[in-house]
């Protein structure tokens, strides 16, 4: 069995044995980090920096290609094999003429079949990394590479023109096949990774985490009703899943600094998803960046920007009734506290507050509620009941009819307001009235 290994200290004299055995031989050395200065170890410890530093996009090559990521081959025994480098998002001019991929065997080990375990553990490794193609490109004298290639389904693609590097180059393309541009279950993976250092046991976090998947359920029941397209439905899984992620950081924030409950989540998600390029690993393309972004800062306002292409709104549309949705099904199931963490006494409030008057005015006129005009708990139940005025779909309103959830809410609340008892009647008319004519 062979490994990669990250280019590390501890392989410092592996390291100069392989390189000194691969210089006896008059044979190029590949991938280009063999060919650095290595003449004792200090200079070692830069290439470690050198690797180390590619990974995170810092290079000298920064015209053809994002990041590199170096690795060591060792097999059982701890013998060093080879090296090999993968490279991400190239430029046009990286992918007709250099490729995604280089790696090299030493002389001593080659035709004993490691090219290709390699080659194979390589296209896996991308796969990992969601590429969706890689490109390789060897000399045309290099036949080795060319049956090691082909026989992992690489498609051939020609010979670069004559001129390049004063070589005849030729070049490949390997469709790794996962799922077209949006890979759903490496999403996913990276979703748990990323929650991992949450604390699930705090029922506040364990309920954003439910929720989450709660609303790519309910994003993917509409996307079908509405027949859409299976990237379209993919898409509005991946923005269902991304769209609370900035919950995770605000909540622990709050604990130590309670000003941060005043930050828009939705835009502190986006902030989090830029930051590092943490989006990329949900996703290896860019090109949904901004529908993306559109639709989880439109998820929580009052109502969609203008402005939007038919794409952006209708993902937008989307995710705002699934959110909403999932809202109502919290409210019915999960305990009122978590949902409303640090509200003090939260049940004496539901209980027994008044209604503020333009809260109660604007559900009667079937209007969704400012936050700025809720000034009680009660007011704040209300504006959830009042998501039904907000439903785009004609599925989401049966939905809600069906599981009756405005009277599962409102009867949720041992009032004794008696105020507050009577003008909850009059909403829950109200509201299924409202649903009943919806629906038809
Ligand atoms: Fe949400």
């Amino acid at each position: 069995m062979l490994r990669f290994e990250k280019i590390a200290s501890k392989y410092y004299s592996k390291y100069m044995e392989m390189l000194t055995e691969w210089k006896n031989y008059d044979t190029s050395l590949s991938p280009d980090v063999l060919e650095l200065p290595c003449a004792n170890e200090y200079e070692y410890k830069t290439i470690v920096l050198v690797a180390e530093d590619a990974e995170n996009g810092i290079h000298n090559y920064k015209d053809w290609y994002e990041k590199c990521y170096y690795y060591l081959v060792l097999n059982d025994q701890d013998r060093l094999l080879g090296a090999v480098a993968i490279r991400t998002n190239l430029t046009q001019y990286g992918k007709d003429f250099l490729g995604n991929i280089s790696y090299g065997i030493r002389p001593s080990e080659r035709r004993k079949g490691y090219g290709k375990a390699v080659a194979n553990m390589v296209i896996n490794k991308c796969k990992e990394m969601g590429m969706n193609e890689i490109i390789a490109c060897h000399d045309v004298e290099d036949g080795a590479s060319r049956r090691i290639l082909e026989s992992a389904g690489a498609i051939p693609m020609g010979v670069l023109l004559p001129e390049t590097f004063g070589k005849r180059i030729y070049r490949y393309i390997i469709k790794t096949n996962i799922n077209e541009d949006i890979n759903l279950d490496k999403a996913i993976e990276t979703f748990k990774e990323y929650i991992k250092p949450f604390d699930k046991n705090d029922g506040a976090i364990y309920l954003k985490v439910i929720h989450t998947y709660h609303v790519m359920q309910f994003s993917e029941n509409i996307a079908q009703e509405l027949k859409l397209k299976d990237q379209e439905i993919n898409l509005a899984k991946l923005i269902a899943l991304l769209h609370d992620i900035g919950r995770f950081e605000q909540y622990t924030a709050i604990k130590t600094d309670p000003s941060k409950k005043d930050i828009n989540h939705a835009e502190y998600g986006i902030k989090v998803l830029l930051e590092n390029s943490l989006i990329r690993k949900f996703i290896a393309t860019d090109k949904y960046d901004e529908i993306i972004k559109k639709a989880i800062l439109n998820h929580n306002k009052y109502k969609i920007e203008e402005g939007l292409s038919e794409k952006e709104k209708l993902q937008c549309e989307i995710l705002r009734d699934a959110d909403k949705l999932d809202n109502f099904r919290i409210r019915e199931e999960e305990k009122i506290e978590n949902f409303l963490p640090g509200v003090q006494d939260v049940i004496k409030k539901l209980t027994t507050e008044n209604i503020s008057d333009k809260v109660y005015e604007d559900f009667l006129k079937h209007k969704c509620i400012k936050l700025e005009d809720r000034k009680t708990v009660i007011d704040y139940w209300i504006c959830v009941l009042a998501f039904i005025f907000d439903l785009k779909f004609k599925s989401s309103i049966k939905y809600v009819l069906e599981k009756d959830y405005i009277t599962k809410l409102i009867d949720r609340i041992p009032y004794q307001n008696e105020d507050t008892k009577k003008k909850m009647e009059e909403i829950k008319k109200c509201a299924n009235e409202y649903l009943k004519e919806r629906e038809e």
